[in-house]
């Protein structure tokens, strides 16, 4: 179409000749008709190119037209824990601050979907079987849990059937935290007044249980007080906090001791209540990797639970409150909402392993 505007003795630029055609004639080196014509082609093409280059400079100025970037559609096959999954309206994510990303639970998405998501739970009790017929060529699967390996069966079911994991653990995929320590803006609130000992929230209790053991040591020298199911003194939800505010200390014992397998017990019952955390989970170092070093007691640091018990009551208020030196500049963030957790697929989606598959998901997951 252009070639044939120029191809012809007499340029057809209509009414764009016309504009410059006439009172331009004197900017064209060359004379004669036919140099003349080649000029005019050139201005037009300059022009042409300046156009171009204007309406690709408004498509990359960032904030007033960003390029079009696909959305990521994120299947999830099977709500984690609940037959009845939340709504999922298409700014699920954004509201999380993770934009150009849809989670569904619509099946009829297996086809297309980016990556497809399968919580443990559903497969670990067979309500949930792998579509391995109708998975598409290539599609990314994502295996999903957030507990530890100590309550995960069926793994070895599992081999070469995923490429990425979505877990507590730092060495995951996609690091899912139970919490963390975030900046904090403004003055932090003061601590809650104390008026009580030590608190300790347990709804399954086994003898066998590393955390039951200790704390049978542990009574004998330091008054407890034990809530939940199983002594019968359930806190509902909005009590938990409240009460355990009022204690200086709380258990965090993690029901089984496994890496990076740091959970609510600790970032919501201990350090959002305003308790100082005794824990029992895995080593210090992979507390130290989340919190400051000073901002929690770790059981693995005394001999003895007497000798534990001996430290936290002999302790003075100046020396406790060093414990909560952290609040002055940062706050406990609380992640629980599989909804962001999901999301946090999107996030990293740019930068995860495409060739990857886990063949021994269960040696992973049990190192
Ligand atoms: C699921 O997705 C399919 C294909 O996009 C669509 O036709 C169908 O209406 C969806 N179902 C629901 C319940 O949204
Ligand atoms: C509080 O305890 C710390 C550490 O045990 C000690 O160094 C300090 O002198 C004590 N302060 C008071 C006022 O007793």
């Amino acid at each position: 179409m252009l070639v044939s505007v120029w191809s012809s003795g007499k340029p057809r630029l209509g009414r764009w000749g016309r504009w410059w055609n006439p009172r331009r004639q004197h900017l064209f080196a060359g004379h004669g008709p036919a140099r003349r014509l080649r000029a005019l082609g050139s201005l037009a093409g300059t022009a042409l190119l300046a156009a171009l280059w204007l309406l690709w400079l408004l498509w990359s100025t960032p904030g007033e037209a960003p390029a079009p970037q696909p959305t990521l559609t994120i299947l999830i096959w099977h709500w984690p824990f609940t037959n009845r999954p939340p709504e999922l309206p298409s700014n699920t994510c954004t509201s999380y601050g993770v934009a150009h990303c849809r989670l569904s639970t619509n099946r009829s998405l297996l086809a297309t979907a980016d990556a497809v998501v399968f919580h443990h739970r559903e497969l670990q009790t067979r309500r949930v079987h792998l579509p391995l017929a109708e998975r598409p060529r290539g599609q990314p699967w994502v295996w999903a849990s957030m507990e530890s390996p100590s309550h995960t069966h069926g793994l070895s079911r599992l081999r070469g059937v995923f490429n990425w994991v979505l877990s507590y653990r730092r060495d995951s995929d996609i690091f899912v935290p139970y919490g963390r320590l975030e900046p904090r803006e403004g003055p932090a609130p003061p601590l809650p007044a104390k008026d009580r000992v030590a608190a300790w929230v347990v709804s399954n209790f086994h003898e066998r249980q590393r955390r039951v053991q200790l704390y049978r040591q542990l009574a004998p020298h330091l008054r407890v007080d034990v809530f939940g199911r199983a002594t019968r003194r359930p806190l509902c939800t909005n009590c938990l906090l409240p009460t355990v505010a009022r204690y200086l200390f709380y258990l965090s014992f993690e029901n089984s001791q496994h890496r990076d397998y740091i959970t609510e017990k600790f970032w919501r019952n201990a350090l959002a209540a305003g308790a100082l955390p005794v824990v029992l989970g895995p080593p210090r170092a992979s507390y130290e990797a989340f919190v400051p070093p000073d901002a929690f007691v770790h059981v693995d640091d005394f001999g003895s639970a007497r000798e534990l018990a001996a430290f936290l009551a002999g302790m003075n208020e100046s020396c406790y409150r060093r414990f909560f030196a952290w609040r002055d500049r940062l706050r406990v963030r609380l992640f629980s909402d599989w909804r962001e957790r999901f999301c946090a697929i999107c996030g990293r989606y740019p930068h995860l392993p495409r060739d990857q598959v886990y063949q021994d998901l269960k040696g992973w997951f049990q190192a």
